[in-house]
């Protein structure tokens, strides 16, 4: 990680934005004062979440909200990315939760007193679940729940941000939410995957010209996930089944928002899978933005087997391996960031998530020794400073995460954090890479 107080390394220029990322499911707790959420509901299925665990407790941040920005501070980060938590916000009712509101005001103000940039996400899979019960994404009307509920709260918030996202990895709510049911509502079929994506993107287009009437000066955009794929040999099978994989995957949410259309793929689809798009969705949904916010974990490789979309193939034999089974592959980053690059006319990119879950335990004298992410962190900032060395616009990078915390159909037992979680006492204790950090960054923040 020395290269992030490097002299003359990209990450030593004051406009580029370190910080650590986390969202509002995965570690606020607190349910009792917000109304259920489509992943309350998930838990609550048997069979769903590895561990058997939910969020109602999580890593208790509503209540510890003191200690956990303490602890952000500590880092000499710039910049903190969260989430709002839709349903701590409107009500089943449509009236407005003003005790939600004020939780995240006080969250903004003490980010103020501390120097720290908002980075705000306003969707993270937290969906309400009175809106689910309406057909969630796969109603058109969602959409316009959304830029309702943008509207409060941008107009609440005003300029104690520094930057908004509409929606944080569309790809994961409609596909693994919609169409393969791994993470909430958990609905399975071919027909609802691509309903549901042309909702969300159009939420996320109504929700760009909300900010833009209400804070039209706050910087504003979205987060993609994308997974670099390449092929498993050099058959033209896999070569082409690469293509459709790259087509379904990542061209399937970028393109809409770049150029305005879906990828060519749309045709070959079977016309009962296809969005339901009306005149003027795709002006809405192409609305400009100012930043596009990349999230990189992993890449895969693909092989031919003569399916309509192409199956991933598990991380090769004998490569490094996180504790998700994910390969370490850091080159993946920098030719994604070059294939964007060279394949759309792009705004300033953030990577707005990248890290690891590791299997860390606590030593006897209370240490954490997470050396594969201090790694991890050190050779993808490496690539991220290849793609900006080779001439993309890349303005800031968020590790995921601050804290270990729920990890979806996972549970508590993939641990992402840079600071421990024991969960039985909600202590939290520095790991290894964050103490590296916070020394690294401490030296930055000195000689910028
Ligand atoms: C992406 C998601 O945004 C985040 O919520 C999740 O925990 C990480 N990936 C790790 O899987």
């Amino acid at each position: 990680m020395e290269i992030l107080a490097q002299p003359g390394s990209p990450f030593m220029q004051s406009n580029f934005t370190m910080g650590v990322a986390t969202s509002s499911f995965q570690i606020e707790g607190d349910a009792d004062n917000r109304e259920p959420s489509i992943w309350d509901t998930f838990c609550n299925t048997p069979g769903k979440i590895a561990d058997g665990s939910h969020g109602l407790v999580a890593c208790d941040h509503v209540n510890r909200l003191e200690e956990d920005l303490s602890i952000i501070d500590s880092l000499n980060v710039d910049a903190y990315r969260f989430s709002i938590s839709w349903p701590r916000i409107i009500k089943k009712d449509g009236s407005v939760n003003q005790q939600g509101l004020d939780f995240y005001l006080a969250l903004l103000a003490k980010l103020k007193q501390n120097n720290i940039k908002p980075y705000v996400t306003l969707y993270h899979w937290d969906l309400p679940q009175y809106l689910e019960d309406e057909g969630g994404w796969l109603n058109r009307k969602t959409a316009y729940a959304f830029a309702e509920y943008v509207d409060v709260v941008s107009k609440a918030f005003g300029d104690n941000v520094f930057s908004y996202a509409t929606l944080n990895e569309p790809f994961c709510s409609a596909y693994l939410g919609y169409e393969v049911g791994i993470h909430a509502p958990g609905k399975v079929g071919k027909e609802f995957g691509k309903k549901a994506i042309h909702h969300l993107l159009l939420a996320h287009g109504l929700g760009m010209r909300v900010l833009r009437k209400n804070v039209p000066n706050i910087e504003s955009g979205v987060v993609l996930n994308f997974t670099p794929f390449y092929p498993n040999s050099n058959d033209e099978k896999d070569i082409r089944a690469t293509k459709l994989a790259h087509d379904h995957h990542n061209d399937w949410y970028i393109k809409p928002l770049m150029h305005g259309c879906y990828p060519a793929l749309i045709d070959d689809i079977p016309a009962a899978h296809r969005p339901d798009i009306l005149d003027g969705d795709m002006d809405i949904i192409s609305e400009k933005i100012d930043y596009l916010g990349v999230n990189y974990y992993t890449r895969a490789k693909v092989s031919d087997d003569g399916s309509e979309d192409p199956c991933q193939l598990p991380a090769p034999e004998g490569s490094e391996t996180t504790a998700m089974g994910w390969e370490v592959y850091p080159q993946g980053l920098t030719d994604l960031l070059l294939q964007l690059h060279n394949d759309y006319p792009l705004p300033p990119l953030i990577i707005t998530e990248n890290g690891l879950a590791s299997d860390d335990t606590l030593t006897k004298d209370g240490a954490v020794n997470d050396e594969q992410r201090i790694r991890y962190l050190t050779t993808h900032l490496q690539a991220v400073a290849d793609a900006i060395e080779a001439g993309v616009n890349i303005t800031g990078y968020f590790v995921w995460s601050l804290l270990d915390n729920f990890e979806w159909a996972l549970g508590y037992e993939k641990r992402f954090g840079i600071i421990y979680v024991d969960y039985d006492t909600q202590k939290r204790t520095l790991k290894a890479s964050a103490l590296r950090l916070q020394q690294l960054l401490e030296e930055r923040r000195k000689a910028l």
